[in-house]
């Protein structure tokens, strides 16, 4: 368990804000949207529009919306252009030194570092591509949800455990974007940490996934997150995942006073 009052001590200028006294989420630390939203506004050379963005054909669009009604996530392996991915890797490599480490066994049970999203990645994911992509899956307007977004570090030992993102009404839909795998064995281990692992609506009790989707660079995994548990396996030595995480909210759906959740 990582308390509040631990994580300010140990960043005391880190702009993110713990809810209550302890960690109850996973992307519950919030940034002061503020501030947030100035960054967003004056990104420049590093919007999407500067970058040929996303790429997928209407057969990957039609595989991710099969998936999607049959287990409730899916992907678009290569998605990002790589102009924009190594854009992204760059700007998460600078973040790096501002993750917070996070540790919590009951409950939810996860360990990664975490901070905010930076400009080219809240740049995309609150861009007219996303936004697009996301209508073209759930023909409606879903929005982002900032403040409980994020950009995840997975080294050796981390996990993220069983789980739907919360809260429900700010993450209808869920986004990861990997910039980053490292580490795979070939073949690949059955322990490996570089998959998601989706089951059903029904909170799993030991059985098999549904569904495996492999964590490769360049992917973006789109899911029914807050509805469909889903977990991320311990990282085996030597194996590395960095992504971005994205709630999102129905258009219509009002901001929720408190924010604190799991993502
Ligand atoms: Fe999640």
């Amino acid at each position: 368990m990582v308390h509040a009052d631990r994580l300010r001590a140990n960043c005391p200028n880190e702009a993110w804000q713990v809810h209550n006294t302890s960690i109850r989420g996973f992307c519950m630390l919030r940034t002061n949207s503020i501030s947030h939203a100035a960054m967003i506004s004056t990104s420049h050379s590093n919007e999407p529009g500067s970058h040929p963005g996303l790429l997928y054909s209407p057969a990957d669009l039609a595989r991710l919306r099969a998936d999607i009604q049959q287990y409730g996530f899916g992907d678009l392996p290569g998605a990002l252009s790589p102009g924009l991915l190594e854009a992204l890797q760059r700007e998460a490599e600078s973040r790096l030194g501002l993750a917070l480490f996070a540790e919590q066994s009951t409950d939810l049970s996860y360990r990664a570092r975490l901070t905010s999203l930076g400009t080219t990645a809240a740049a995309l994911l609150n861009g007219p591509e996303a936004r697009a992509l996301l209508r073209a899956v759930f023909a409606e307007e879903l929005t982002l949800s900032e403040s409980i977004s994020c950009l995840t570090f997975y080294g050796e030992g981390d996990y993220l455990g069983a789980h739907l993102d919360q809260p429900a009404a700010d993450c209808a839909v869920t986004i990861l974007v990997y910039l980053a795998a490292r580490g795979a064995m070939s073949p690949p281990s059955p322990d490996t940490g570089l998959v998601l692992r989706v089951y059903s609506a029904q909170k799993p009790q030991g059985e098999d996934a549904r569904l495996i989707i492999p964590t490769r660079p360049g992917a973006i995994v789109v899911g029914r997150g807050s509805r469909v548990w889903h977990e991320r396996p311990q990282l085996l030595p030597g194996e590395q995942v960095v992504a971005l995480t994205g709630c999102y909210r129905r258009s219509d759906s009002p901001v929720a006073p408190v924010q604190s959740g799991v993502a």
